[in-house]
This record gives structure tokens, C-alpha cells and sequence, in this order.
């Protein structure tokens, strides 16, 4: 949620605040604002409640002179309600300098009062302003912007990225970050901050990252990174792996759509360079050391939403191949549970963003706990990775629909090669095991692309169920998460009461909720499942059909036992029923996407919802 962008260099500020701003939409907001200093150094502020749209139509309605410094912001409010005098930037000194937040600062109300204490008159409702109102007091006294904002952050409690401009110190942005998004563009002659490197990507795709604690100065021909202390600290370089295009819709309907059709090649790519000579190399998990690897007794998996639901079937398929128990943990419950942790627990953050709050503030909690951390991520320079002993990152490319696709399939690619690489390194999974398994995972991108060709046949189906109002679906095994993910994006898109079961579940109660016309989704497991699950599935979709449900069957081509009982059957292809979840989940996302674009939703950006979800 919520957008930062900062931009130090030519007379072309605003439009590289507001094209940053655009970028990051699909983080989800409710309000936005620019400040500009112009060449005369006064100040220009425009702010207001609603979409980008809207504060682009107060700029043609009344201008502001553009210039070569600039913060710009979209914000989810917090504390205060959406409205034009709560948008950011807040002011300070007199109106001088302009302050942009993301994030919470816990403390505001202390700190209000000692500023109402002092005289102080607050504009609006926000805890942001605390923030601008005390930089502009440290300002006045020290005349540096650098130093103003150092002194005030040591006194914030919770999370914040701010970035901050005063009209005596043209030329300069700075910024600070603790415990939210920030990362720098480094142009030529021009320097850029954002949430993300979708702000200032079509600009530079030379990034670095800022770690925890840390402020930035930018200017145009410098970039200065010190800690809270002021102390000097080396900026962490990179490349930015996607150009601006890969974050456009490239002709497709929505970005969701997009994102779909890119499942095959967000497996492929995860793949890429991680199978060789028939073994796994992850080398980025020699920080966490090969003997950390085989000393781990146990793996805790902490995610949010669909990551977590990724989770839950990389716990099947990790516990059989290296024999180590996975338990898996919302992220927000994680942390307050208590859990048993050391040192040989390895905690296993899986996001897409990696700035969820929830999952970043478990990640500390474990490596306060002693436990070892690894992240699963698809954001270069986010924070959680930078907040764990190693990463594997995913490489899906740039998502950008609030509801999660592509990064999930990747992810599970992710712990698969993971999960792999353990039951080597403990020798749980000889080489024809393994051998047997990477064919498997290898073959994962042509099958997806297939499965992806039944589009068409449920968009149709989509457009018959516009005025259904619950769905249920039904999993076992590793099928379990894909029904809990395939609720989760009926929800979440479609604004329908839908839950996931796991099928064997159905008999102790949720059969209950069965009557004629109860449209219920069925993830039937392949009939070569050792365990004879699909037998038991028939049996749950016979139990259904008695009752008068329209069952929807996900079935691997070839399996005719179920269709007699089913009213629809949407085929996949072979695979083993580990590798079966990354192609049972396409037609569910597909399905939601279409039913929410029949009802005319707002397939990218549903209501309520944002892409990363930076408070706790
Ligand atoms: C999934 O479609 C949702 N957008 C949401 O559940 C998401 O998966 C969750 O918020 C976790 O986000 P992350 O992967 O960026 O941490
Ligand atoms: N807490 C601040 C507010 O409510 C910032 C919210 C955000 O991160 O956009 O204004």
C-alpha cells in the first residue's frame, strides 16, 4: 500500500513524480500529492483525496511551477480519513518544508502533544504531521535538512519511510527508513527514491538498496547514505532485473491477465540456471552455510495470503523429500504464538512483495529468537530479504495486480528447489530420486502453458455463475492449499463468499452448507496417487452430487472415472501429485479474474485491498 517517489535533478520534477506515482498505483491508495521547489525555491504543493486522476486534474486546474527537486506520495490513510487536507506531503516550518510517510509512526500522540504544548497548530489528522512539524523545528535550528530530519527519527517509534524538502535547501531530498519500503535510482545528473524500483525504472535501472535505520541524501550528483548516527554507510548497488515495459500490460486486458499468461515463464525462470548436470545450485544459500542446512531439525514457513498458501505445498513436498518437519504459520499469528525456536530451526519467509509488514516483523522476531531465516522473494532489494540470512529470490518479474498469480506458481518452484537441494545436502534423496523430480519440475512450464488454453472454456463458465453468491472448493493433500487460494481469489476479485476445504473435511460439518445449486470447485487428485485419494474425492463428489452441488472438476486429462459425476471438468495435464498443484491453480485464477471482469470489477486494483501490505 501506499507510494513514495523523490527525484533530484532536471526542471522535469513533476512529471517524474507523477509517471513514479503512476507506477506504483497498483501498491493501492486512497489519496496522493506532489511537492515541487521551483527554481526560485518556493514551494509548490498540490494534494488530494481520490485517485491519481484526480490530482492531475487540481495540477491543470491550478499549476505549480515545476523545478529540479520533488517528493510525490499516494497514500492509504491510517490515521485520518481519505480526505484532501489528510494527503500528504504534511508542512512544516511556516510551510517551507513538506514531509511524505509511509507507514505508522506509533508514537504520534505523544509526540502531538508536546508540539500542542509548544504552540504548535496541526492541519490535519494524521500521525504523519508530528513528523513534518518536528523536522521543521529541528530545521530551524540547525539549518540542515540532513541532520534536522536525523535528530526527529531517533524519536519516531514504529514504521516509516519519509522523505522530506525544505524550500532553503533546493537540490536536496532526504530520506529515511525503518521498517518500510525505500530503495535508490542512481541516474546521470539526477537521482531518484522510491517505494520500489517501479517508481524511477524507465529513468535508471541502476539501483541501491538502504537498509534498516538508515538515512539518504540525494542530490543531483550525489547520493550520501549514514546511519540514525550519522555514520557514513556503503551503499548496496544493483541492476534492476526488468525494464519499464515488463511493468506495462503489454496489450493485455488487465495486468492480471498479463500475469497469468506468465506463469509458464515464472516457473522457467526460477528454474533458470538452478538445474545443472542434474543437481540443484542455489549458491545464495552459502550464506546460510551447508552445515546450517544439514543441522536443521526443523522448518517453520511464515507467509501471508497466497504466499502461505505456497507454503502449505512446498510443507508436502519438502517433508517427503528431506524427512525435516515443515510447519506452516501465518505471519501475524506466528509471531505472537510463542513459537519454539533455535538454532536449528530454519524460518522460511515466502513473499512477493517483501515488504509485508506481518511476515517482516515475524522474519526479526525469528533472528531475535535465534532462529535462522530465509526469504523466498520476487522484490530485488525489498526489505524482508535484507532482513534474513539468505534468500532464494524468485524470478516471476514485476506483479503488479493486486492478487497474486505468477509469484505464486514461482514461489512454489522456489521451495521445490529448495526442499531439493536439503534432501541432498542430508543425502534423504538419492540421485534417481532427484533425477525423477527435476523432470518433473522441468516439465512444469509446457504443461502450465496447456493448461493455460483452457481460457476461453471458463471465461464461458464465468459468465454463467455473474450472480452466484458462494462458492466452495475442495482439496486434498497437496490440492488442500490450491482450494484454500482459489477461495482466496473469488474474494478477493469477485467479492464472493467462497471457502476452501479440505475435502475429507466436508462430512464434519461443512456438508452442511450443501443444497441444490451450491456450486462447489473439486481438485480431484490424479488416479496414480499411491494413497488412493482419488477414489476418496469421487466418493466426496458423489456425497455433493446427492445433495444437489454443480461440482466443477479440475481432472488430469485422461481420468474418466470422475466425469460421469460431475457437471463440468476442466482437464490438466499428467503430472506427478506433488507437481499437480502448479497446474490445478491456473483455471482457478483464470476463473476469478473472469468472474470478477463479468461482473465489471476492477480486476487489478479490487476494492480494499493493496498490492503490499505495509502496516501491521
Ligand atoms: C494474494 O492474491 C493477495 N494479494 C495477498 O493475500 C498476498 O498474497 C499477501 O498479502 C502476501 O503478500 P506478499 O507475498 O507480498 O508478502
Ligand atoms: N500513517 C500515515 C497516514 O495515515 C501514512 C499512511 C501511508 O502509509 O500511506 O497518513
Amino acid at each position: 500500500m501506499c507510494g513514495i517517489v523523490g527525484y533530484v535533478g532536471g526542471e522535469r520534477t513533476l512529471g517524474v513524480l507523477m509517471g513514479g506515482l503512476k507506477r506504483l498505483e497498483y501498491r493501492g491508495y486512497d489519496s496522493a500529492g506532489v511537492a515541487v521547489l521551483d527554481p526560485d525555491g518556493a514551494l509548490g504543493v498540490r494534494k488530494k483525496s481520490g485517485k491519481l486522476q484526480v490530482l492531475a486534474d487540481e495540477l491543470a486546474a491550478h499549476p505549480i511551477r515545476d523545478g529540479a527537486t520533488g517528493i510525490g506520495h499516494t497514500r492509504w490513510a491510517t490515521h485520518g480519513g481519505p480526505t484532501d487536507r489528510n494527503a500528504h506531503p504534511q508542512l512544516g516550518d511556516d510551510g517551507r518544508l513538506a514531509l511524505i510517510h509511509n507507514g505508522i509512526i506509533e508514537n504520534f500522540a505523544e509526540l502531538k502533544q508536546e508540539l500542542l504544548d509548544r504552540g504548535a497548530v496541526f492541519t490535519s489528522d494524521t500521525d504523519s504531521e508530528v513528523a513534518a512539524l518536528l523536522v521543521g523545528e529541528q530545521y530551524r535550528e540547525t539549518g540542515d535538512l540532513t541532520e534536522a530530519l536525523r535528530r526527529v527519527v531517533g524519536r519516531l517509534h514504529g514504521a516509516f519511510t519519509l522523505l522530506v524538502v525544505h524550500s532553503d535547501a533546493p537540490g536536496v531530498v532526504v530520506g529515511a527508513r525503518r521498517n518500510s519500503p525505500l530503495v535508490i535510482g542512481l541516474g546521470e545528473g539526477e537521482n531518484f527514491l522510491g517505494s520500489d524500483v517501479a517508481a524511477f525504472v524507465e529513468h535508471t535501472r541502476r539501483a541501491a538498496e538502504i537498509g534498516q535505520d538508515q538515512i539518504v541524501t540525494i542530490t543531483a550528483d550525489a547520493v550520501v547514505v549514514t546511519d540514525f548516527d550519522g555514520v557514513v554507510v556503503p551503499m548496496k548497488e544493483f541492476d534492476i532485473a526488468w525494464d519499464a515495459s515488463a511493468a506495462e500490460k503489454g496489450g493485455w486486458s488487465s495486468f492480471m491477465a498479463k500475469e497469468i499468461s506468465e506463469e509458464p515463464e515464472a516457473v522457467a525462470k526460477t528454474l533458470m540456471g538452478r538445474v545443472v548436470d542434474g543437481r540443484v545450485l542455489l549458491p545464495e544459500l552459502d550464506a546460510l552455510g551447508e552445515d546450517v542446512l544439514a543441522g536443521i531439525d526443523r522448518i517453520t514457513i511464515i507467509a501471508c495470503g497466497t504466499a502461505a498458501y505456497a507454503g502449505l505445498v512446498g510443507k508436502y513436498a519438502i517433508e517427503k523429500w528431506t524427512r525435516v518437519p515443515v510447519e506452516v504459520a501465518l505471519s501475524h499469528e506466528f509471531r505472537y504464538s510463542d513459537p519454539i525456536l533455535d538454532g536449528r530451526t530454519l524460518v522460511v519467509s515466502i513473499s512477493q512483495s517483501g515488504e509485508t509488514m506481518d511476515t517482516l516483523m515475524a522474519v526479526k522476531y525469528a533472528g531475535e529468537q535465534g532462529a535462522k531465516t530465509l526469504s523466498i522473494c520476487n522484490t530485488q532489494g525489498s526489505t524482508i530479504p535484507r532482513e534474513s540470512d539468505g534468500v532464494v529470490y524468485t524470478h516471476a518479474g514485476p506483479e503488479v495486480a493486486v492478487a497474486s498469480t505468477k509469484a505464486f506458481v514461482a514461489q512454489i518452484t522456489a521451495l521445490y528447489l529448495f526442499g531439493l537441494h536439503l534432501a541432498t545436502v542430508r543425502g534423504t534423496l538419492d540421485d534417481a530420486g532427484l533425477a525423477a523430480q527435476l523432470a518433473e519440475l522441468q516439465a512444469v512450464p509446457g504443461k502450465l502453458a496447456t493448461v493455460l488454453e483452457n481460457g476461453p472454456e471458463i471465461r464461458q463458465l464465468a459468465r454463467w455463475m455473474t450472480d452466484t453468491q458462494s462458492v466452495l472448493f475442495l482439496g486434498r493433500h497437496v490440492g488442500y492449499p490450491i482450494a484454500l487460494e482459489g477461495a482466496l481469489k473469488l474474494k478477493e476479485l469477485a467479492y464472493i463468499h467462497a471457502e476452501g476445504f479440505a475435502a475429507g473435511e466436508l462430512k464434519h460439518g461443512p456438508i452442511a452448507l450443501i443444497e441444490p445449486g451450491q456450486v462447489v470447485f473439486v481438485i480431484v487428485p490424479s488416479p496414480r496417487d499411491a494413497g488412493g485419494l482419488q477414489k476418496k474425492v469421487l466418493s466426496n463428489i458423489q456425497e455433493i452430487k446427492a445433495r444437489g452441488a454443480r461440482v466443477i472438476a479440475i481432472v488430469e486429462a485422461g481420468d474418466v472415472s470422475v466425469l460421469p459425476f460431475v457437471d463440468e471438468a476442466i482437464r490438466i495435464p499428467l503430472a506427478a501429485p506433488l507437481f499437480e498443484p502448479l497446474l490445478a491453480v491456473a483455471p482457478l485464477h483464470i476463473f476469478g479474474m473472469e468472474l470478477a471482469a463479468a461482473k465489471g470489477l476492477d480486476v487489478d486494483q479490487p476494492r480494499n485491498l493493496a498490492k503490499s501490505v505495509t502496516v501491521e
